[in-house]
This record gives C-alpha cells, sequence and structure tokens, in this order.
C-alpha cells in the first residue's frame, strides 16, 4: 500500500520550474561571460523550463549603428545556439520580435515609481558615462527587464551581481500590480549559481574581466584563435612567487587557476598538485591549452551557423513563436486586470 502510493508520487507530473534570462547583444561576450553565465545556462537548460533571449531592446539605450545592431543580435543569437541550447528544448529567441515586451514594459511603467527608477546604480553610472545621451529608455531599463522577466511567469532568474538590483525591482513591480489587481505575476527569484567563476582581466586581477576593457590583453574573447588565447594567457600578470596555489596576494594565479578549473573541472586541489613543482610557464600553457579546447567547439558550431542565415532566422522564427504563446497569455491578463477591452 505505502509503495503504491510512493509509486503514484512519483509518477505525479511535477512542472519544471521556469527559468528566463537574457543576454545584451552589444559586443562579443568574453571567457567571463562564457564561464560566469552562458555555460551556466546551457548546464540549467538540462534541468529547467528554460527561456533565453537576446535583449536587443535594451542595447538602444545607448546609442547604436543600425547595421553594426543587426549584425550583433545575428551574432548572439547564433551564439546561443553554439554554447549548446537546443532550440527545441529551450525557447531561445529575440526579445523585438514578440512585441509583448514592449506593450507590458509600457504597463508597468505605470506601476513604477520615478523615485525607485532614481536609486537604481547602473542608471546612475550609465548615465554618467553617456553624459550626451542621457534618454528615458535608459531611465526604465529595468522595467523593460521586470516586463522580460514577468511575461513568461518565471519562478527564477540567474544574474549576476550587476543585475541583482534590477530583479529586485521586477519583484517589486510585480508584488505591487498584484496587490492593487490581484495575483497576476509569478515573483521571480534570483537563481545564485552553486559555483560563482568571476573571472577577473588577465592584466588586472583585481578588476572584472570585461569586453569594455581597452588592453585587449586584459581580456580573451570568446572568439579569439587559439594563438591569440596562448598569447593573452602567456602575458597575464601573476606574482614573483613561482607556486601554482590558490593564496591571499596571488589574484592573477587564483584567476587561471579559477578559469582552469571551469574548463577542465578539476578542483583547486588537484590543479596544485598536479603542478606541484612546475613554473608558471608550464601553468599557463597547460591554461591557454584547456580554454583554445573549451572554446573551439562553440567557435566551429558558430562559424557553421553563421554561413546559414536561412537556418538562422528560421529558428529565430520558431523561437518567438513560441515564447509569444505565453507572454502573449500573460499581456491579456494583465491588460484585462487594468481594464482594457479585449477584443
Ligand atoms: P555584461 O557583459 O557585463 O553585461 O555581463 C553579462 C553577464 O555575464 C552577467 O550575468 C555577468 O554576471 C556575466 N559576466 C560578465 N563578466 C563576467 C566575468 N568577468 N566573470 C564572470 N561573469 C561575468
Ligand atoms: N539587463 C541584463 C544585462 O545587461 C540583460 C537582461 C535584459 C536580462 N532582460 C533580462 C537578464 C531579463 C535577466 C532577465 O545583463
Amino acid at each position: 500500500m505505502e509503495n503504491a502510493i510512493n509509486n503514484a508520487q512519483s509518477c505525479a507530473p511535477e512542472r519544471k520550474k521556469r527559468i528566463l534570462s537574457c543576454i545584451q547583444s552589444s559586443g562579443m561576450p568574453t571567457l567571463g561571460n562564457y564561464l560566469g553565465a552562458l555555460k551556466n545556462w546551457k548546464l540549467l537548460s538540462d534541468e529547467f523550463d528554460c527561456a533565453f533571449a537576446v535583449a536587443d531592446l535594451h542595447a538602444i539605450t545607448v546609442r547604436q549603428d543600425p547595421q553594426k545592431l543587426k549584425k550583433q543580435i545575428m551574432e548572439m543569437f547564433a551564439l546561443l545556439l553554439a554554447i549548446g541550447l537546443d532550440p527545441e528544448e529551450s525557447i531561445v529567441f529575440i526579445q523585438s520580435h514578440v512585441p509583448a515586451h514592449s506593450q507590458l514594459a509600457w504597463i508597468l511603467n505605470c506601476y513604477t515609481q520615478f523615485g525607485e527608477m532614481s536609486r537604481m546604480t547602473q542608471f546612475k553610472d550609465k548615465s554618467a558615462s553617456h553624459a550626451d545621451n542621457v534618454n528615458v529608455g535608459l531611465f526604465t531599463y529595468p522595467v523593460l527587464m521586470a516586463a522580460d522577466i514577468l511575461l513568461y511567469q518565471a519562478d527564477l532568474v540567474p544574474v549576476g551581481a550587476d543585475q541583482k538590483q534590477h530583479l529586485e525591482i521586477a519583484r517589486d513591480i510585480a508584488n505591487r500590480f498584484n496587490s492593487v489587481n490581484g495575483k497576476t505575476f509569478t515573483i521571480p527569484e534570483p537563481y545564485i549559481r552553486k559555483s560563482g567563476a568571476r573571472i577577473m582581466s588577465l592584466q588586472d586581477p583585481t578588476k572584472k574581466m570585461s569586453k569594455s576593457d581597452p588592453n585587449p590583453k586584459a581580456f580573451i574573447s570568446i572568439f579569439d584563435s587559439p594563438e591569440t588565447i596562448m598569447k593573452k594567457v602567456r602575458s597575464a600578470v601573476t606574482d614573483s612567487e613561482g607556486g601554482v596555489y590558490y593564496g591571499e596576494g596571488k589574484e592573477g594565479v587564483n584567476n587561471l587557476m579559477e578559469i582552469y578549473s571551469c574548463c577542465t573541472g578539476l578542483s583547486m586541489d588537484q590543479i596544485t598538485s598536479d603542478f606541484e613543482g612546475k613554473g608558471y610557464g608550464d601553468f599557463k600553457k597547460a591554461v591557454g591549452e584547456a580554454v583554445a579546447e573549451e572554446l573551439r567547439p562553440i567557435r566551429e558550431r558558430y562559424e557553421d551557423l553563421m554561413k546559414n542565415q536561412d537556418y538562422l532566422k528560421a529558428t529565430a522564427a520558431k523561437g518567438a513563436e513560441k515564447a509569444s504563446r505565453i507572454a502573449n497569455r500573460t499581456l491579456d491578463k494583465a491588460m484585462k486586470k487594468c481594464g482594457f477591452v479585449l477584443l
């Protein structure tokens, strides 16, 4: 009897939690973006019900060259497929193909206070660095991000530290809308990665690796050739002490160990014992090779995909269709609650 109950329980279909995340289309990601975010998306897609998008509407909050933007949107979409996201299993789409994002963003703008947007640190930073174009889109950017998340009734949103404040505001907006109009949106939780890889600059390991670093030696782009990768790792800043182990004051070595561990799956202790008695030259060679090997299949798949623009467009269209089905359902629900007349 007890067994029968247990069996019945284990057979009951449990709804998988839904995850949504987006990546901006501006510029090719770095090894930091890959190990810190994108590689994780692939792992999550095996476990959860996932929707992933290229956040192209967000890109025009800073001035873009239209031809360049168009190219970057398709490149980012191809990259999402190249890292192994399966468009049959997950919803992989381009934000601007689903008009519900802009539509819900307008509604949510009316549930967001001027004061709370003014407190967003990214707005303060970006309005300082783009002082000649402090547009209203830049100001309400977190509201569009809230719409991205709430449209899909996402349970979990994997975000890095820089986006935590925006996720917090999405939760506040959802709670406010729900309390005025009745339960409409799922309140999203941040998804904190188990292994929180934070990859640092190769030239200044106290700073995060970033594609906007003026020194190209400081970051590895996801499409750097194996030769470039080897060269950049060889010139990475280390220390004069010479031992491969994780420790204080060894930020450069710690960072290379972190990178090596992410690419090979080896623990820090294992790496230390593997390189005992060896110098930084040997270690850097191994790190460079591991990174090149990690990125090689992605680059190859990406190159194949980019040769097949028709396939990319058809896949984007299918993704948009699947995304729209969920998004429009939520949008209709929200519009109805507000009192709009649905036809
Ligand atoms: P960004 O390109 O800075 O807008 O970041 C996009 C995503 O990649 C965010 O989720 C970041 O947390 C992640 N990311 C960016 N740079 C790094 C890095 N150096 N190490 C780990 N994750 C990163
Ligand atoms: N703002 C995010 C970034 O710059 C990208 C983004 C847009 C996003 N919409 C989102 C991330 C929704 C998570 C969920 O990285």
